[in-house]
């Protein structure tokens, strides 16, 4: 059976560390393509030789030609700048929105039944971006947001109780943004709510720290922004598809009515399969939960228009 072609495009801290982390499960081969010239080859072949260590088989190239892309299951977009101290995911729209717009020229010339996965922000920006540019069917464009916020939620209650992080269950619903709706109510351990374990102000704190992960991160590296959590979050998705395990997990899908919302991309979940994003899982909101999330696709609608698509 042939093994699934998985091309990453920019080669940048996501890029890269999502082609390792990639490379080592064995979810394919591999392409990292990037404007810099040099680069994706160089850690390409570094990626590459780790692989008898790993006990992987598999093709790591990288290159600056859309053309050795050609016919990828799955296309990754990491190209972009990431945010700097100071610095919005809003800041990033104008540059973001001309990047991704150039990339995705090249994924549909080369590509052209592949499933995207988009990682570059202002992230429900450049999904609709790529969706745009594309043309791609909904369920072949998805956005990666949703499970790195809730793999910091998770993170965050399992350290607090000192419980293992896979033993607790978390969903942030909404927009990649300051109003990201991290869902306490089916926050869970093992089934049971974590209301059960710690108080509401608990709670409302770490709410408070999953909105902030990201900022958090920046001005600690003052040059750049997360990766690892990243890059793992994009791995998750590329294996759900690849192996049409149809997880369900969160991720900004094109909403057609769901969530009382059309024509944009927000984060929700979804089963994610050999198709894409094969269903959207439309949980039923409260009258606050569902004020927060129209707020959430009012921000996105407007960063969409700014895009100028
Ligand atoms: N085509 C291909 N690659 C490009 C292009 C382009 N038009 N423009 C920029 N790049 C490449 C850069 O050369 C760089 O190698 O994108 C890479 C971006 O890498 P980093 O600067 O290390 O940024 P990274 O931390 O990987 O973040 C990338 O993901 O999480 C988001 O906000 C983040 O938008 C940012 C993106």
């Amino acid at each position: 059976m042939r093994r699934a072609k998985i091309s990453i495009i920019g080669a940048g801290n996501v890029g890269a560390t999502t082609a390792h982390i990639a490379a080592i499960k064995g979810l394919g081969d591999i392409t990292l393509l990037d404007i810099s010239e040099g680069i994706p080859q160089g850690k390409a072949l570094d990626i590459s030789q780790a692989m008898p260590l790993e006990g992987v088989d598999a093709v790591i190239k990288g290159t600056n030609k859309y053309s050795d892309t050609a016919g990828s299951d799955i296309c990754v977009i990491t190209a972009g700048i990431p945010r700097k101290p100071g610095m919005s995911r809003d800041d990033l729209l104008k540059t973001n929105t001309e990047i991704v717009s150039q990339v995705s020229k090249g994924i549909r010339e080369y590509s052209p039944d592949s499933i995207i996965i988009v990682v570059s922000n202002p992230l429900d920006a450049m999904v609709y971006v790529a969706h745009k540019v594309t043309g791609f069917s909904k369920e072949r464009v998805i956005g990666m947001a949703g499970i790195l916020d809730s793999a910091r939620f998770r993170h965050l209650i399992a350290s607090d109780l000192n419980v293992s992080e896979e033993s607790v269950s978390a969903l942030v619903l909404g927009g990649h943004g300051d109003q990201m709706m991290p869902m306490a109510r089916l926050a869970n351990v093992a089934g049971i709510p974590i209301s059960h374990f710690m108080d509401n102000k608990k709670i409302e704190k770490i709410i408070e720290s999953v909105r902030n992960g990201g900022i958090e991160i920046v001005n600690l590296l003052k040059t750049g922004s997360a990766y690892y959590a990243p890059a793992s979050s994009v791995c998750e998705m590329i294996e759900s598809i690849v192996k049409d395990k149809k997880k369900i997990l969160p991720c900004a899908a094109y909403l057609d009515g769901e969530y009382g919302t059309k024509g944009v991309f927000m984060g929700v979940p979804v089963k994610l399969g050999s198709k894409g994003a094969e269903e959207i899982i439309e949980i039923a909101l409260d009258e606050n939960e569902m004020e927060l999330f129209q707020t959430n696709a009012k921000n996105v609608k407007e960063l969409m228009v700014k895009t100028g698509l």
